[in-house]
């Protein structure tokens, strides 16, 4: 086998097993840090629905008390208005849905299903709690989620939250006096959730894979083709040379033409070396043939 087809092979071999430990180690870490990504995205768009929340209670609703005496605007609801700009923002994040799961909602559309109530449950019975992190089987595949508990921290939430006669009328014109009562100071009533299907995460890890595997395979493409030039013009074709005229002056021919020295490195010295014994090995012969 030729000197370069044994310095490739042995080069392809080394990165291929180099290449495959790459994939081992990056495969499962990409995964696992597109996966902290979405996560972090949830809690910035679950903190935003909160930011509403408290926006709508403190500024919105005070300005329009008088207003929802002669007809009840949910716009006034820190629920309504969380539910609301998310629905908003996944225009640009389609990915990413939320609910106010709650066990007791006013709002039907709010109720907790099975898997969302044993979160609420969890909630309730670990009061230090702060955050639950999951993977679940969903009908469209398997889904992350991201869930806060919704705690009653504030006593106007109570006004509409406590009894119907509490409430203000025209809420219980609308909502009917059955949902959404009976809340207390300090109850866990139901938990915000974000879920994003897990294909979002495993696109993104497949993305950045495929970029660094494509990154790597290309870097050794470009020093792979480096090698090949430097070394066939460095070494392969000089030494190919040096043993022509070799074997020209073993065949009896003393004129054979004087190897090149280019440079200052080992071939040149070997270049250099072969022209002075190939002009001793001529100064001798002529001796020998005047004697
Ligand atoms: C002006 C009355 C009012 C006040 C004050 C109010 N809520 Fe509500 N809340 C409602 C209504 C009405 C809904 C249903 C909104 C809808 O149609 O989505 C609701 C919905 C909710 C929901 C979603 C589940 C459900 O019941 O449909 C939660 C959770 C909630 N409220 C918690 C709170 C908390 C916490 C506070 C205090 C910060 C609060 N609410 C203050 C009237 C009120």
């Amino acid at each position: 086998m030729q000197i370069l087809a044994k310095f490739n092979l042995m080069l392809i071999t080394v990165f291929a097993f180099g290449l495959i430990a790459v994939c081992l180690v990056t495969d499962s870490l990409l995964k696992r840090n597109a996966q902290q990504q979405v996560v972090d995205n949830a809690r910035i768009m679950m903190e935003t629905a909160l930011a509403m929340r408290g926006y709508t209670s403190k500024q919105i609703k005070p300005l329009l008390d008088a207003q929802n005496r002669l007809q009840f605007l949910p716009q006034t609801v820190p629920a309504y208005a969380a539910t609301e700009g998310f629905n908003a923002l996944r225009q640009k994040y389609p990915e990413y849905t939320y609910k106010e799961a709650t066990l007791d909602p006013t709002n039907p559309r709010d109720r907790a299903t099975d898997w969302e109530a044993d979160i609420v449950n969890q909630f309730r019975n670990h009061a230090g709690q702060a955050e639950i992190i999951g993977i679940r089987d969903s009908a469209t595949g398997p889904s992350l989620y991201l869930s806060h508990p919704i705690r009653i921290t504030d006593a106007s939430c109570l006004t509409c939250h406590s009894t119907p006669d509490r409430a203000p009328a025209t809420m219980i014109k609308e909502y009917g006096p059955d949902n959404g009562f009976n809340w207390h100071m300090n109850d866990v009533v139901g938990a915000q959730i974000v879920s994003v299907p897990m294909t979002l995460p495993e696109a993104m890890a497949r993305r950045a894979f495929l970029t660094l595997i494509g990154s790597l395979i290309a870097v050794f493409a470009v020093t792979l083709l480096v090698l090949n030039v430097m070394l066939t013009l460095l070494v392969i074709r000089p030494v190919t040379r040096l043993s022509r005229v070799a074997d020209e002056i073993s065949q009896g021919n003393m004129e054979a033409e004087d190897l090149p020295v280019r440079g200052r490195d080992e071939i040149a010295g070997l270049a250099a070396s072969f022209n002075r014994m190939q002009r001793s090995l001529k100064k001798a012969m002529a001796m020998l043939e005047d004697s």
